[in-house]
């Protein structure tokens, strides 16, 4: 018998046989390596004429493709067989109680999402979400901001590289979202009306100091259904910073401003008074009249009437539908509650901070209980 016809009888038999990855990986070397058996026969085709070769070729390259098979199939049962051999010995007793307390904590920011999803969630609010890579369309034009509009310029916007020259996305320009509030746009259009809906999330604008860092959080409001006015938005602001800051004194003051967006446009000033604080610094506290003895305004959040224009282009008829939206800083909402005074904290990922300003991961917010979890 032929070497040849001998490994072809004895190969596959014995692969089969190896009974763990290291007998295996050793007829692997004996058949395939350098020195190995089959590859020796493959080296003898180089020495025969061609004749020889023409026949003696295709055998030997059928003897190692048969080999390379077995080898490959033989691995595989052994894989399998290790892996259910330790699916059956390792066990995970689920019921053992934890032997710490977790670590880490909630950061203030997600903290104060989840009591903003609770508060407005009580009003019948439901919580919305957009992309943060957003099309200019989306994060201007269809907010009644179109390209030669003023207020684009003083958005410090992140764009991103034109792709073509007629634009890559149907003629938008990409770029990462400087408000939340294109969730507005997206919602209308995505559901019609009427709508209640909070959308909380991360925006991008170019700006770096003790109370701008170029990724910040804001949280859109929108209310549209029909015979919706400015007493609507009054109210459900005041509802929602009484139950935010767990005062009943929030005093509200709603002044003219200019939003695109927005007609009429409001900036809401809350009231708030100076006192002489535990460090022996003063600290704003909220609550009262600012124009009351020893007070003064803050200016709070941009909000009004959804301009006209914006309910058309999201697709709804404006004699038909009204509504109210505003838009406020999550982390600013944050420092003014839990008393931090510098924004870049918030993203260092110190765990200093954290311990000190972070929540703990099983004190939900909840109404009933508070929604100002203890730290
Ligand atoms: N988008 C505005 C900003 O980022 C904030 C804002 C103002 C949102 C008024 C609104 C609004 O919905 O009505 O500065």
């Amino acid at each position: 018998m032929s070497e040849l016809e001998q490994l072809r009888d004895t190969a596959p038999a014995r692969i089969a046989a190896a009974d763990s990855a290291d007998a295996l990986e050793a007829l692997r070397v004996e058949y395939l390596g350098k020195q190995g058996s089959v590859s020796a026969l493959l080296k003898t085709l180089g020495k025969m004429t061609p004749e020889q070769r023409q026949e003696e070729g295709p055998k030997i390259q059928s003897l190692r493709a048969t080999v390379v098979d077995a080898i490959a199939e033989r691995k595989a049962a052994l894989d399998d067989a290790a892996l259910e051999q330790q699916l059956a010995s390792e066990t995970l007793d689920l019921s053992l109680p934890a032997l710490q307390r977790p670590r880490g904590s909630v950061h203030p920011v997600s903290q104060v999402m989840d009591e903003l999803a609770e508060i407005f969630a009580d009003m019948g609010f439901a919580v919305a979400t957009g992309p943060e890579i957003e099309d200019d369309w989306h994060n201007f034009t269809a907010l009644n901001m179109p390209e030669s509009h003023p207020a684009r310029a003083m958005h410090d916007t992140f764009y991103f590289p034109d792709e073509s020259a007629d634009g890559a996305q149907d003629g938008k320009r990409m770029l990462l979202r400087t408000h939340t509030s294109p969730v507005q746009v997206r919602t209308m259009m995505a559901e019609g009306a009427p709508i209640r809906i909070i959308a909380p999330g991360r925006v991008y604008r170019s700006d770096s100091d003790a109370t701008h860092t170029p990724m910040f959080h804001q949280v859109e409001g929108l209310v549209i259904d029909k015979n919706i006015h400015l007493g609507h938005l009054k109210w459900t602001l005041e509802t929602f910073l009484k139950a935010f800051f767990e005062r009943d004194d929030i005093v509200l003051r709603l002044r003219p401003s200019y939003f695109p967006f927005t007609e009429p446009s409001v900036e809401v000033d809350v009231g708030f008074a100076i006192e002489n604080g535990p460090d022996g610094k003063d600290r704003r506290v909220l609550g009262g009249s600012g124009d009351a003895p020893g007070h003064a305004w803050m200016e709070l959040l941009g909000s009004g009437m959804v301009n006209r224009r914006v309910l058309e282009m999201s697709g709804l008829d404006p004699d038909e539908y009204q509504g109210f939206a505003f838009g406020v800083g999550v982390d600013r909402l944050a420092m003014l509650k839990y008393g931090m005074d510098d924004l870049r904290a918030f993203f260092d990922g110190d765990h200093r901070w954290l311990d000190h300003y972070g929540f703990a991961s099983f004190d939900q917010p909840t109404l009933s209980a508070g929604v100002g979890a203890t730290a």
